[in-house]
């Protein structure tokens, strides 16, 4: 059938994937009647509830999403950066039925097969000495919890967390959170200290190499930590690739530097894996790429794509053991919950079976980041291009040269116009997009062909076409910095 993004100029793509699920009819009484309702009674999150009109989603099958007005889109997005098998894993959604049939909750005082098969499940992929895992319902309760066991483990209460970081909304996270999201909760506990970590495209230690970047970055941590007295500190968190706040993936060196620091002055070194674990990197945790083992590990997102609610806390030998005797304050009615731990089974025998660990290395080393690179060859708006396995950012600017963004940070409204024209574009072509800022990220599920990527680049292309109109290469009349009266 014909729909929306069907359009006549669709002849310049590739031809549509053969994955492509076939899209249902349109059905605007349902579309309106979900409208309608979710305006009336659904409070969105981060969102100013008068200027948001959700777009209701009828259905879902592997890198596909579609709406009731016919259109479907391929999901670069993987929803929030969780959907890490794709949408509707025929074996996840009969392991979560089955294990609905069997026990659908219990206690997490009880011991239950499905907690106690993914606990042992995800010890055995973890790093080093982390062999418990505490279960909790998402990302920012991970993180929570392990800052609670570091400050409990050290005695001490700081807690280093760096500027460009998000680790999720609860009261404790969003203060270990470094960026715009956290402002609206301000006052927040007292005992985070803010540090600048490595970032070569805008470097804060005005690096010209990554080696540089590296080597200064470290330097820097190392003065925040001897001016905070190190005694005081019980825990540095960061997000071993910094996903929302730009894929700043570590220059060489610098994870194993602040693996060094942390040894040196006995602070724990906490890795927020919520959105780089789990396949996303192409390995279980990202820090396997550098082969640095933290001493918590935080989870959430990718452990089950998200068909049901659940993260948590990997725990090293030492933490755990100093909650032997002594009581570990903290838990959570849903701890474990067997639903979403069932789902955690199935969906890591998924990642083996089929094999998702290569493919997406071979993805990203083969397929997105040569042809994300080759965007950037055609295209003025395209500042940089970087990431790893299928984790990526695509950071658009004004100008090459001056690196100005395609809008300035934390832009809204008519000054992030730019980038509203290039997502509304991406959307017009049946591509959905992760955009963040000046960046569109590429971030698909996993489990996305070779021939679905091309496409959906494709796609980027075509949308990248707006951005370049904002570039100062778009010459005189653009609507750039030089233009006067903006
Ligand atoms: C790195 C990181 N940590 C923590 C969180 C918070 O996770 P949740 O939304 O499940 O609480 C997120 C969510 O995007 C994240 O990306």
């Amino acid at each position: 059938m014909t729909t929306r993004n069907q359009r006549p100029d669709r002849a310049e793509l590739p031809p549509l994937p053969a994955t492509a699920p076939p899209v249902p009819a349109p059905d605007p009484e349902t579309d309106a009647r979900i409208r309608a309702a979710d305006r009336a009674h659904v409070f969105h999150s981060w969102s100013a509830q008068g200027h948001i009109a959700p777009l209701p989603i009828a259905g879902a099958a592997g890198s596909w999403f579609w709406d009731y007005s016919g259109d479907r889109y391929l999901d670069f997005s993987s929803q929030l950066v969780n959907v890490n098998i794709g949408h509707q894993h025929p074996k996840l959604v009969a392991g979560i039925a089955e294990q609905a049939a069997r026990l659908a909750t219990v206690s997490p005082a009880f011991a239950n097969d499905a907690r106690a098969e993914a606990a042992r499940l995800i010890a055995e992929v973890a790093p080093g000495d982390l062999n418990r895992v505490f279960f909790t319902n998402g990302g920012a309760e991970a993180n929570e919890h392990a800052v609670r066991m570091a400050r409990a483990h050290t005695g001490r209460h700081k807690v280093m967390a760096a500027y460009r970081s998000y680790h999720g909304a609860t009261a404790g996270a969003i203060a270990l959170t470094g960026e715009p999201r956290r402002w609206g909760s301000e006052p927040v506990a007292p005992g985070v200290v803010r540090y600048w970590g490595p970032y070569p495209y805008r470097s804060a230690f005005h690096a010209g190499t990554e080696e540089e970047e590296s080597a200064r970055a470290l330097e820097h941590l190392r003065r925040t930590m001897v001016m905070e007295g190190p005694h005081t500190i019980a825990a540095l968190v960061l997000e071993t690739v910094v996903g929302t706040n730009g894929i700043l993936v570590p220059p060489p060196g610098y994870l194993e530097g602040v693996r060094a620091l942390c040894d040196e002055f006995g602070v724990l070194l906490i890795a927020d894996e919520v959105m780089a674990g789990f396949g996303r990197c192409g390995e279980w945790f990202a820090v396997d790429h550098w082969g640095v083992v933290p001493d918590l590990i935080t989870f959430a997102k990718g452990i089950n794509s998200g068909y049901v609610p659940l993260g948590g806390v990997v725990i090293s030998d030492a933490v755990a053991d100093t909650f032997r005797d002594r009581p570990y304050p903290g838990g959570l009615t849903y701890s474990g919950h067997p639903l979403a731990c069932a789902s955690a089974v199935v969906s890591m025998g998924v990642f083996r079976e089929e094999n998702i660990l290569e493919h997406v290395r071979t993805l990203g080393e083969k397929v997105i980041g040569p042809e994300l690179r080759a965007l950037a060859e055609r295209h003025p708006s395209v500042g940089d291009v970087r990431g790893l396995g299928v984790f990526w950012a695509v950071e658009l600017v004004r100008d090459r040269e001056t690196r100005e963004p395609l809008v300035p940070f934390n832009a809204s409204g008519a000054d992030a116009a730019p980038m509203a024209e290039f997502t509304a574009a991406c959307k017009a072509g049946g591509l959905w997009p992760f955009a963040h800022f000046n960046r569109t990220h590429v971030v698909p599920p996993c489990t996305i062909t070779e021939e679905e990527v091309r496409y959906g680049i494709a796609l980027l292309d075509r949308a990248l076409d707006v951005a370049d109109r904002h570039t100062t290469a778009a010459g005189p009349g653009r609507p750039g910095p030089a233009a006067p009266g903006r």
